[in-house]
Parts: C-alpha cells; sequence; structure tokens
C-alpha cells in the first residue's frame, strides 16, 4: 500500500496541483480537502488565514496523512510556518518549489490579494536569485468567477487584461500562475500576452519534489481516482459538479466537519 498525501486548498483551484501529482505519481493515495464552507482564501486576513491552516493541517493530521502538499498558494504564503510545526510529517509548499526553478530575471506574479500582499513570492525568488524583479499583483475577481466555473466571457477577460497590464508593462519574461485556481485560466491568459511570455503553474515543481519526500508507487491503478478520497467543508454536489471538469470524471465526495473526525 502506498504512502498517503494530503493535499488542500479553499476549493477546487488544489484540484490543478492533484492533476500534476496523478500525472506524475499515477499509484499515489491521496486526500483531497476543499474548504469550500470558507472559499475564498484570498480576501481573508493573515491571522483568519493561519487559524484556518491550523484546522486543516491538525485535520489531515488525523486523517494519517504521511505527508502534505499544500496545493493553496494563500496558506502556503501566510502559514507555511504553521503547517510546519503542526503536520509531524514532512509539508511541501508551492512557492519555493516554483522560486528554485525560476530563471528570469523579470517575473511577474498573479495571486490573490493575500498572497500578493505578502510578498511571499518575490522573497523566495530573490532568495533563489537576488537580482530579479518581481511584480506581484493581486486578482481579486478570478476565485470567485473560477469557482462557478466561470472560465471565459466579458468579465473574466477585463479582469484579466487589467491584472495583466503592469506585468506586461514591466515587460515580465515569465508569468507565474501563483493561485492554484488560475492553470485553467491558462488558454486566456496566454491569449492576452506576448507569445515569448512562459506561463509558470508551481504546481510542476511541487509535484516533482515530491519524489524525493515519499517512496516511489510502483504500481498503478485501473482507474485515475481510484486511490484518492474527496472531502469538502460545504456541500458535496457542487464541489463534484465543478470538478468533473477539472479530472475529467465525477469524484464521489463527501462533507465532513474539521472540529470532528
Ligand atoms: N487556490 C488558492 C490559492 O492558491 C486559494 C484561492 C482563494 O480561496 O482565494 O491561493
Amino acid at each position: 500500500m502506498s504512502t498517503l498525501l494530503g493535499l488542500f486548498d479553499s476549493g477546487v483551484g488544489g484540484l490543478t496541483v492533484l492533476r500534476q501529482v496523478l500525472a506524475r505519481r499515477p499509484g499515489q493515495r491521496c486526500l483531497y480537502l476543499g474548504d469550500t464552507a470558507r472559499v475564498p482564501y484570498g480576501q481573508r486576513s493573515p491571522e483568519e488565514i493561519r487559524t484556518i491552516a491550523a484546522e486543516v493541517i491538525r485535520w489531515l493530521g488525523r486523517q494519517g496523512v504521511d505527508g502534505i502538499l499544500m496545493a493553496c498558494n494563500t496558506t502556503n504564503a501566510l502559514a507555511f510556518d504553521v503547517a510546519e510545526s503542526l503536520a509531524g510529517v514532512p509539508v511541501l509548499g508551492l512557492i519555493d518549489s516554483a522560486a528554485s526553478q525560476l530563471q528570469a530575471d523579470r517575473v511577474g506574479v498573479l495571486a490573490t490579494p493575500a498572497t500578493a500582499a505578502s510578498g511571499a513570492y518575490g522573497h523566495s525568488i530573490r532568495a533563489v536569485h537576488p537580482g530579479a524583479e518581481v511584480v506581484e499583483v493581486g486578482c481579486p475577481a478570478f476565485v470567485p468567477l473560477i469557482e462557478t466555473g466561470q472560465l471565459s466571457g466579458t468579465a473574466l477577460r477585463q479582469a484579466a487584461q487589467a491584472y495583466l497590464e503592469p506585468l506586461l508593462a514591466a515587460r515580465v519574461e515569465v508569468i507565474v500562475l501563483g493561485c492554484t485556481h488560475y492553470p485553467l485560466l491558462q488558454p486566456l491568459l496566454q491569449e492576452l500576452v506576448p507569445a515569448d511570455v512562459v506561463l509558470v503553474d508551481p504546481a510542476v515543481a511541487a509535484a516533482a519534489r515530491l519524489d524525493g519526500v515519499l517512496p516511489p508507487c510502483l504500481d498503478q491503478p485501473a482507474q485515475r481516482l481510484e486511490r484518492c478520497c474527496f472531502r469538502v467543508t460545504g456541500p458535496a454536489d457542487p464541489f463534484s459538479l465543478a470538478a468533473t471538469a477539472w479530472l475529467g470524471e465525477r469524484p464521489e465526495v463527501e462533507q465532513v466537519d474539521l472540529g470532528q473526525g
């Protein structure tokens, strides 16, 4: 039996991370928690985000996970220390995973308002690449639109154009999708930026780092999601429906109370 990896996000966004994990480690057992009762995280205060992260990490710990991948940049930016101190198992983040792989001198970051305000991407990128110019932009409109399944349309396009403006003015070479909901906007964003600007999904680097933390998964399940469990703090059905578009099949989802179990 392979190890159990815990992943969590405020909602469906972290499924972009789960997809990268399963692409790299098809046999990995995964427990995914979507804290849909509290989505979005990105407009909350740092204190609230740290309290939420503590609750989620404690709950994952009680489920017996062997490692945790924070599939949420906002908690990664504001509460990585909280997660590490409470988890009792290895914790991987998206931000330092992405930063360690970036080579560009001018980097743009699209993220939730809380992540952008924390400056976490800038700190991590400059720690590896001291001369880098990093422009971080908070995108409050994105998560509420994505959670309701709106991946195109005028409102989204206009918001994207406005958020990209300062990045394009700074002539960034790379744009980090610094919220796990945003890889779903990749086709739209790619249309709005010059062809030579590279969009980076931090989940790719984070999934690769798992190989150094958890043992290899030697066998593969017959069904792609067979070894994945999905839990949410809000109603199960809307999540299960929204997740179908992301995963290509409808997952079984159960609602949980993080205070119990
Ligand atoms: N998907 C999460 C992130 O990567 C949280 C988005 C939100 O709830 O605002 O930041």
